[in-house]
């Protein structure tokens, strides 16, 4: 099968496609032939040699995918060859081929097709275990997630207004800004041109969903309402920040990170049941769509991350091997 891996680390032209023998499920598994697979921010951290995979994990490219069950291993249930279905990777997606243990494994949700689902795994599971399984966002509440027109932002605006959360984002240009008000947001800051926590004031967060890490530290702080929990996901604007305990004791609030990757795969089966049961109704019925930026065939793999570099794209960009 060909598959997409990185020799050296560095640009997009580390990108490299080659042939790896076909893989075969082991028990417990399902064997996907692969119809897309989203690029997500932190495959081109694993390109540039910042973002090892977890040890056991194979080196092809890759944490989400959509397709077809092309095989099932010994004890998989549930699912049956041809069926149409999306998973979360620790690995492996950029790929013809892909086998993954069976908890991570979903129907293609009614209302979405197989090409939009390769873009849908990665972000929505993020999005659910760290909002509402961690950070507890609820109905009426405000959920402020930084970066709004990313994977992760668009899947977030959706899923919290879908939740009927009111939701304020951070965008770099006015025509992002529009893009997270049609998805609604209600309060859209260009970050080039306002300061969130200003903007934010007399209207602070219950969540905050982070993916700028060190340099919004003080200020993810400063929006927080009483009891309010911050949780860091990314670190675009660096690791290491001084964080004001002060501050934080006075909103009653909480600071926690994750990751999804690393996960043991009870943990990420635990996610997948999760957000299966309460995003895919939501996208069944219309509240939340998959935006598909672009599509690039395999071949394109580098086209398909420097479209990310250059943060041109609004939602997913998918790649079609
Ligand atoms: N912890 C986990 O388990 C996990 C899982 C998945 C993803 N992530 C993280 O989530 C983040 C988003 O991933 P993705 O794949 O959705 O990325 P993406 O689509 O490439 O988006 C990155 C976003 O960052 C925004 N951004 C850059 N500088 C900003 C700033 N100063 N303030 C606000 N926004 C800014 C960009 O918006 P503009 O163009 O408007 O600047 C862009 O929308 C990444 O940091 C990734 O590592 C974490």
């Amino acid at each position: 099968m060909r598959a997409v891996i990185v020799n050296e680390p560095g640009g997009v032209d580390a990108l490299e496609v080659v042939e790896r023998p076909d893989p075969d499920p082991s028990p417990g598994e399902v064997l996907i032939r692969v119809r897309a697979t989203g690029v997500n921010r932190p495959d081109l951290l694993q390109r540039q040699g910042l973002y090892q995979p977890p040890p056991g994990t194979t080196d092809i490219l890759g944490l989400e995918c959509s397709g077809e069950v092309a095989a099932l291993g010994d004890g998989v249930t549930g699912f049956a060859v041809g069926d149409q279905v999306c998973a979360l990777l620790g690995g492996g997606g950029y790929a013809e081929l892909v086998a993954v243990p069976a908890g991570q494994v979903a129907r293609v949700p009614e209302g979405a097709d197989v090409v939009d689902a390769g873009g849908l795994m990665e972000t929505t599971c993020t999005v659910w275990s760290n909002v509402v399984m961690i950070g507890g966002l609820d109905a009426g509440q405000r959920l402020l997630v930084h970066g709004g027109t990313s994977g992760i932002g668009t899947s977030a605006i959706q899923i919290a207004t879908a939740l009927g959360a009111r939701v304020a984002t951070t965008v770099g240009s006015a025509e992002k800004a529009e893009a997270c008000r049609e998805l609604g947001a209600d309060i859209v800051v260009n970050y080039r041109e306002q300061d969130f926590a200003e903007e934010l004031r007399d209207d602070p967060a219950d969540v905050v969903l982070d993916i700028i890490g060190a340099k919004y530290l003080p200020s993810n702080i400063a929006v927080l309402a009483r009891g309010g929990r911050l949780v860091v996901i990314g670190m675009q604007g660096g690791i290491t920040g001084e964080l004001d305990l002060s501050a934080l004791m006075g909103r009653w609030g909480s600071v926690t990170g994750t990751l999804l990757r690393p996960r043991p795969p009870e943990e990420k089966a635990e996610i997948v049941a999760e957000t299966v049961a309460h995003v895919w109704p939501m996208i069944a019925d219309g509240r939340v769509r998959p935006i598909v930026h672009a599509t690039f065939p395999l071949a394109d793999v580098a086209q398909a991350h420097q479209v990310l570099e250059e943060s041109s794209h609004v939602g997913k960009v998918v790649l079609i091997p």
